[in-house]
């Protein structure tokens, strides 16, 4: 019996954690989903954004499904992701993204972006003097080794041909080349069987959007990752798209990669699709790996089915195409 530590969050994470939840309880017969509160309501309720039982929790579970949080402005305030990514050694951010529905003036996007998850720019480490603000942007030498060598092992096992690695070593000579430098070196060494591209982070950016098929995996720095990764969901259809996996050498969160778009909260027309992949990912990640493709089939024939969510000008929210998925999976 495998246990899942189910964080909904705020705003939409509720919804779509939701959708999932439902999606999973279908393939996933022998697994225990156990909530626990992060975010707004985890302040409320226990004066903190991610309580000390919840992190208890998802240390003790097998892998953590994590909605969304809204962010506090707070300058003192730890952000809850960033703390749990610390705190269970999250160091990979796995985010693969497809085109479901081909739309026009748009090409088809099928890339994962594998992103550095513990350091660069997300150190919330910024000092204060009388001129303004430095932010302390760190670059490692293990942590660096430590992704290139985990999206070579990924490209390899996921049967995908080519790494690119992104990177603006033109001006952060010094951190962004050393990052560069292990990516030659390692794949020197373990990652011959791979093509190896690089690109600056500026032109990647464009060539995402002008021709996404150049790409196939992207190893890079944490906030380019971050940020790469909503151009390509942008691309493939929306921020809906994205799953994203959060992966260290014992724990492992899954959560969509968009946030809690109180935009559009509660009204029932989040698209779930990112967050019932990420649960996907989940399922291959335990070894449920027939449960998995199950539900990425489930999702896939939806849109081939001509079916629009309701982001992409559809008529389906979350729960009619939660419905449709469910059907699937048990028609
Ligand atoms: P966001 O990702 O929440 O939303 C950006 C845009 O995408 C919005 O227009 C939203 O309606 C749309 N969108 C997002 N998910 C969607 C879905 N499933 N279906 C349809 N449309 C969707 O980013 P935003 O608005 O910049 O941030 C909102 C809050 O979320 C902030 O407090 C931010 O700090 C937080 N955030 C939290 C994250 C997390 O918990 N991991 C990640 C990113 C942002
Ligand atoms: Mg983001």
């Amino acid at each position: 019996m495998k246990r899942i530590c189910v964080l909904p969050g705020d705003g939409i994470g509720p919804e779509v954690v939701g959708c999932a939840v439902k999606v999973l309880k279908v393939v996933a017969k022998d697994v225990e989903f156990i909530h626990a509160d992060i975010g707004q309501a985890a302040l409320l309720r226990h004066g903190k954004y991610l309580p000390d039982d919840t992190l208890e929790l998802m240390r003790s579970c097998d892998s953590s499904l994590f909605g969304a949080v809204t962010s506090s402005e707070s300058l003192d305030t730890e952000s809850p992701v960033l703390k749990f990514r610390k705190d269970l050694d999250l160091f990979a951010n796995v985010r693969p993204i497809r085109t479901f529905v081909t739309r026009p003036n748009h090409p088809p996007i099928d890339v994962v972006v594998i992103r550095e998850n513990s350091e660069g720019m997300y150190t919330q480490d910024e000092v204060f003097d009388d001129k303004g603000v430095t932010t302390m942007r760190r670059v490692t030498k293990r942590a660096s080794e430590r992704i290139v060598d985990f999206a070579i092992d990924y490209s390899l096992r996921a049967g995908r041909s080519r790494l690119t690695c992104v990177h603006k070593a033109n001006v952060l000579k010094a951190s962004d080349g050393l990052f560069r430098e292990v990516f030659r070196d390692l794949m020197g060494k373990k990652g011959k069987k791979l093509e190896a591209a690089e690109q600056l982070v500026d032109s990647a950016a464009l060539k995402l959007v002008t021709d996404p098929g150049a790409f196939d995996v992207i190893v890079t720095l944490n906030l380019y990752g971050d940020i790469l990764s909503d151009i390509a969901a942008g691309i493939a259809g929306g921020l809906g798209f994205a799953p994203s996996g959060n992966i260290g050498p014992k724990h492992s969160v899954f959560e969509p990669a968009h946030g809690s778009a109180p935009d559009i909260a509660g009204q029932g027309i989040a698209n779930p699709t990112a967050t019932i992949l990420a649960g996907a990912m989940m399922l291959d990640h335990l070894g449920m790996h027939k449960e998995a493709d199950a539900v990425q089939l489930a999702v896939k024939d939806f849109y081939a089915s001509g079916h629009l969510t309701n982001d992409l000008g559809g008529r389906h929210g979350s729960a009619s195409f939660t419905d449709h998925v469910l059907k699937k999976l048990t028609g």
